[in-house]
Order: structure tokens, then C-alpha cells, then sequence
């Protein structure tokens, strides 16, 4: 039977290179994000007609979440991988920021990944399947004043966490930690430095990939990489 894997923050970056990858790979695919119309030009792109679904909503909303789990189920009957992927960062440091945005950050980042965590582990249960959480080299290094960096190392915490609580029902629990990779994540953040070396999104989706492709029995927890030549 083809995987049915669900995706957040699937319309640009990372989350849709994985969906991308996973397509070929013949999974079929949930995607989600705010902006519709973002969500629904990927969709045309990758032209894998109804292999990919597309939920538009935003992460940080357990209605959404609850519904987004619940759409694909109805679609394909099952659920056998989940990736935390969606979350933004701020530019400048936590001195800079506005309450609001600052709340909208930590609540994407730490409580998305956690709401779908909690909504997806019962049917991740019944398939013995696996979680990915997409934290950062940010949840592994502390750095000035950066509330991002805050919320990544809560993401890193959510995975081990999550691991212990699920590992004896037959879940797989993995954490990607990027170093600097090449997507539009960094025109939110206000660009990224100009000769800096990137990874490519596709490359994190095959890392990704790689977690999601171990044999039954074989666990990979932790993942981190950088590009070569980022020092921190
Ligand atoms: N790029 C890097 O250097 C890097 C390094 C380490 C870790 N990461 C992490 O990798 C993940 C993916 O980032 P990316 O680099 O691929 O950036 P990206 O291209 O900006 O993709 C982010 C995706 O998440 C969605 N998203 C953001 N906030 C959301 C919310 N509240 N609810 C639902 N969807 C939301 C975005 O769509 P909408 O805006 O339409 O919602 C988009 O689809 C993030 O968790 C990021 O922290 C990135």
C-alpha cells in the first residue's frame, strides 16, 4: 500500500522539496501553509495530480491541525508519516520584536509541531509509523538574543520527548537540524549573508527521505547538517 504522509509548511522550501521527493517515492501527500494561493501553485507544479492534497491553514491552530488530520484520512484511509516542517523566524533579536509577532513565531515553531504531534499519534500508532521534526543548527547553538533559537531548541526538546513516549508503540521519531539552507525562509528574515555557503531544499528532503526509508525496527533520532564551510 503507498504511504500517506502529511506535511506542514509544504508550499515553498524544505517542506516542498520533502513532498516532491516523497511523491516520487510514490507516497501520497498532504500538504499545508497559510497562503492558499502559494499552496496552489506549488500543486500545479508538482502535477501529481490527486497523489498530493493541498489544507490550506496555519499550524498554530488545532482546528486546522485536527482538520487537516482528519482530511486525509478521509482521502486515503490512513496516515503512516507526519513532518513537522512549518515555522518561520523573525528578523533581529528578541529585543526588537513586537509581542504579537513574537507570540506568532513561538506558537508556530513549538506549539504546531506539538498540536500535530498530539493529533496525529493515534493513527501513527495504528500504522507503526514516523514523526520527522524539522528543528535547526538554531535548537543546537545559542546566539544573542535570538527568540527563534528559543524555539528550535523547544522543538528538539518535542522531539526526544516525543520519542520516549512512543517508541515502545512501534513510532519512529526523528529530528533534522539544518545548518543554512537556500529558501525563501530568508527573505522573512531579511536576507541571508551573501557568500555564505547554503544546502539546497532538496538535499534536507532527502535527509528527511533517508529517516522516513529505515527498515522496520531501525530508528534514526537525530539528524544534523550544515553545509561545508558554516562554522556555526
Ligand atoms: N532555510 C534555512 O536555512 C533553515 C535552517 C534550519 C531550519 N529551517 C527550518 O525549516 C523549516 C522550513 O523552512 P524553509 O527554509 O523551507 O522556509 P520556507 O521556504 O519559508 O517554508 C516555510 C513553509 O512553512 C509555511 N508556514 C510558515 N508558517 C506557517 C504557519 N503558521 N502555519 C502553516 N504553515 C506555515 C510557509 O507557508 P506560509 O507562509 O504560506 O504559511 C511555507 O510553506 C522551518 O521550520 C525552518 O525553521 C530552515
Amino acid at each position: 500500500m503507498e504511504p500517506v504522509t502529511l506535511i506542514t509548511g509544504g508550499s515553498t522550501g524544505i517542506g516542498a522539496a520533502t513532498a516532491r521527493t516523497l511523491l516520487k517515492q510514490g507516497h501520497r501527500v498532504a500538504v499545508t501553509a497559510r497562503d492558499a494561493d502559494r499552496l496552489s501553485a506549488f500543486s500545479a507544479a508538482a502535477g501529481a495530480g490527486d497523489r498530493l492534497m493541498t489544507i490550506p491553514g496555519d499550524t498554530s491552530d488545532d482546528s486546522h491541525v485536527a482538520s487537516a488530520v482528519r482530511q486525509t484520512l478521509q482521502a486515503w484511509g490512513r496516515l503512516d508519516n507526519v513532518i513537522a516542517n512549518a515555522g518561520f523566524s523573525l528578523p533581529g533579536i528578541l529585543t526588537e520584536h513586537t509581542p504579537e509577532a513574537m507570540r506568532a513565531m513561538v506558537l508556530t515553531n513549538v506549539l504546531g509541531p506539538a498540536l500535530l504531534v498530539r493529533e496525529t499519534l493515534p493513527h501513527l500508532k495504528e500504522s507503526r509509523g514516523r514523526i520527522v521534526i524539522v528543528g535547526s543548527v538554531a535548537g543546537v547553538k545559542n546566539t544573542p538574543g535570538n527568540l527563534y533559537s528559543v524555539t528550535k531548541w523547544a522543538a528538539h526538546a518535542l522531539a526526544e520527548n516525543t520519542r520516549l513516549l512512543v517508541t515502545q508503540d512501534g513510532v519512529g521519531v526523528t529530528l533534522v537540524a539544518p545548518g543554512m539552507v537556500d529558501t525563501p525562509f530568508w527573505d522573512n528574515r531579511g536576507g541571508r549573508p551573501d557568500d555564505a555557503p547554503t544546502m539546497t531544499a532538496v538535499q534536507i528532503a532527502d535527509a528527511i527521505a533517508f529517516a522516513l526509508n529505515q527498515p522496520e525496527g531501525v530508528d534514526i533520532n537525530h539528524i544534523t547538517m550544515r553545509p561545508v564551510g558554516q562554522i556555526n
